[in-house]
This record gives structure tokens, C-alpha cells and sequence, in this order.
């Protein structure tokens, strides 16, 4: 698998940090990675990717997801770092999550998880597509991985079709829950609006991750399993997937 460049958002811990350092490790790693933070002080270990990294060129960027301003200034780094080549891959990954369950559930608790984990991958998306389109021109073939493509990383606790079946514990975030169901629901149609385009869509969980979100009591996978079977699963994908919603192994999940 090749890949020229790829952004990862939230990247300075947690899934999005195993994915650069996986992606910098690549037999053919690609040449430009994107790798966004909030705060400065969070990036010593991204930072230690940085500097070792050989045939990549790590760039970090200030990002939140939720400043119109800082994806703006994003984009502009993006664009006049790669050019006319476009950016092959967007990671979606910044994600957050505040426990608070049904009916002591607030307002602001529901619009803090509609704004980082649906509106800020959509924003993103909006403002990287002028790259995306332009990979998706200049590199041949159909949809992939290779070529351009959108990789929202979402979550089983977003289906809608297991809600209180699997993961029942995770009643307890319905903010998260239903953030997740929408960002799935955001992409699915995106994906669909612009198939013409060549810009494969995809929504997948990485599973029960032990980052900080995930916890490391319960979950069951290490960050390097969750992210190398991400990987794997990735230059498998083509038009048949766009717009769908997957386990990190290619499973279908229902919506
Ligand atoms: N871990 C799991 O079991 C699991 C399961 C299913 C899905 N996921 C999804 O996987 C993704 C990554 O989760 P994780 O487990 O790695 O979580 P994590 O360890 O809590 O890391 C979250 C990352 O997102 C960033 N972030 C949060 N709010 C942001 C914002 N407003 N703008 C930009 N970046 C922001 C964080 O940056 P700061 O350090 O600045 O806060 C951090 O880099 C999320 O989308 C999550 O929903 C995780």
C-alpha cells in the first residue's frame, strides 16, 4: 500500500498517535503526514515521531476541530504542501467524550459531542475536498486508499441497529451515541452526494481501544492491534464500500 500523504486529526495521543507512528513504519511510508493537536504542551511523543522519522515528513498542525479559523489555516498548509497532487488520505479521528447518562443528560453535554464528533469531521472534510479532488484527478484507477480517501473514525456505539443490544454499557454516553450515529449518518450521504468525484467514504470502528477514551481496564485491544488491522483492512477497500459503516476488519456493522 502506498499512500502519499494522509492527515490525521488528534494525533498527539490515543489511536491518532498509533496511527502515524504505524504509518511512518510502512515498507513504503508516504512521503507527507498531517498530524494535528490542541495543545502544545501534549506532543512529546508525536514530537519523538517527528524527529525520527526518516523518509516521511511529519508536519504538526494546531487544529480543534471545532475552530473554523484553525481548519482554514490547515487547509492552507495542506494545500501548498502537496499541490497539485492533492491529499490522498483524510483520517477522521479526533473524538471526544463526556459521561453523562439519561435524564441527568444537559444541553451542553449534548452539543459539545454534536460539535467534535459530527460537525467538526464534517468541516474538515468540507475544507481538505479541494485536496482530496485533486488526488482523486491526478492519480488513476478506481476508489481507494491509493488514490483519495476519507476515513471517519467512528464507532459501534453509533449503530443504531445495536443500540441496547451490544455495548449496553454505553447507555450511559448517549451524547456520544447519538454524535456517532449522526457523524455516520453525515458521511454515509456525503459520500453518496459525491460519488463522481472518486473520493471513497468510509465509516469504521477501531474497536474497544485502551487509550484514554477507551479506558485500560476493559478494553480489549492494545493501540498497535486496532490500528495495524485498521491498515490491513484499508488498501481492501474500493466503490463497493463507499459510504459504508465497518468493524476494522472490512465487517459491515447495520446501521
Ligand atoms: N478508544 C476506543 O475504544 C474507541 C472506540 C470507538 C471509537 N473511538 C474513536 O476513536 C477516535 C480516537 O479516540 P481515542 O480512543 O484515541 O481517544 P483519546 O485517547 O481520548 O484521544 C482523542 C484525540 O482527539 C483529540 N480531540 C478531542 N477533541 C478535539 C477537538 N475539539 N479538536 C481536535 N482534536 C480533538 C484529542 O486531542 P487533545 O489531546 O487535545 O484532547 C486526542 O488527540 C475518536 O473519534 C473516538 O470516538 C475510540
Amino acid at each position: 500500500m502506498k499512500i502519499e500523504s494522509v492527515m490525521v486529526t488528534g494525533a498527539n495521543r490515543g489511536i491518532g498517535l498509533e496511527f502515524v507512528r504505524q504509518l511512518v513504519q510502512l515498507s513504503e511510508p508516504p512521503s507527507y503526514i498531517f498530524a494535528t493537536y490542541r495543545s502544545a504542551d501534549s506532543l512529546k511523543e508525536l514530537k519523538a515521531i517527528e524527529e525520527s522519522s526518516v523518509k516521511t515528513r511529519v508536519i504538526l498542525i494546531k487544529m480543534d476541530v471545532t475552530v473554523p479559523e484553525e481548519i482554514d489555516a490547515a487547509k492552507n498548509i495542506v494545500e501548498s504542501t502537496v499541490g497539485e497532487k492533492g491529499l490522498n488520505l483524510l483520517i477522521n479521528n479526533a473524538g471526544a467524550v463526556k459521561i453523562l447518562s439519561f435524564p441527568i443528560l444537559t444541553l451542553e453535554n449534548l452539543e459539545f459531542h454534536y460539535k467534535v464528533n459530527t460537525e467538526g469531521p464534517i468541516l474538515v472534510f468540507q475544507a481538505l475536498l479541494p485536496s482530496l479532488e485533486k488526488a482523486a484527478k491526478f492519480y488513476e484507477g478506481g476508489m481507494s486508499v491509493s488514490k483519495a480517501m476519507v476515513l471517519n473514525i467512528t464507532s459501534l456505539a453509533g449503530s443504531i441497529g445495536n443500540a441496547g443490544v451490544v455495548f449496553t454499557q454505553d447507555l450511559a454516553v448517549p451524547g456520544y451515541k447519538i454524535s456517532k450515529a449522526a457523524l455516520n449518518m453525515a458521511m454515509r450521504a456525503i459520500a453518496a452526494n459525491i460519488k463522481d468525484k472518486g473520493i471513497l467514504v468510509v465509516n469504521m470502528c477501531p474497536g474497544w481501544v485502551k487509550t484514554d477514551m477507551g479506558g485500560r481496564e476493559l478494553a480489549q485491544l492494545e493501540p498497535h492491534e486496532s490500528i495495524a488491522n485498521m491498515l490491513q483492512t484499508l488498501p481492501t477497500l474500493n466503490e463497493s464500500h463507499n459510504g459504508t459503516y465497518m468493524d476494522r476488519l472490512g465487517q459491515p456493522i447495520p446501521f
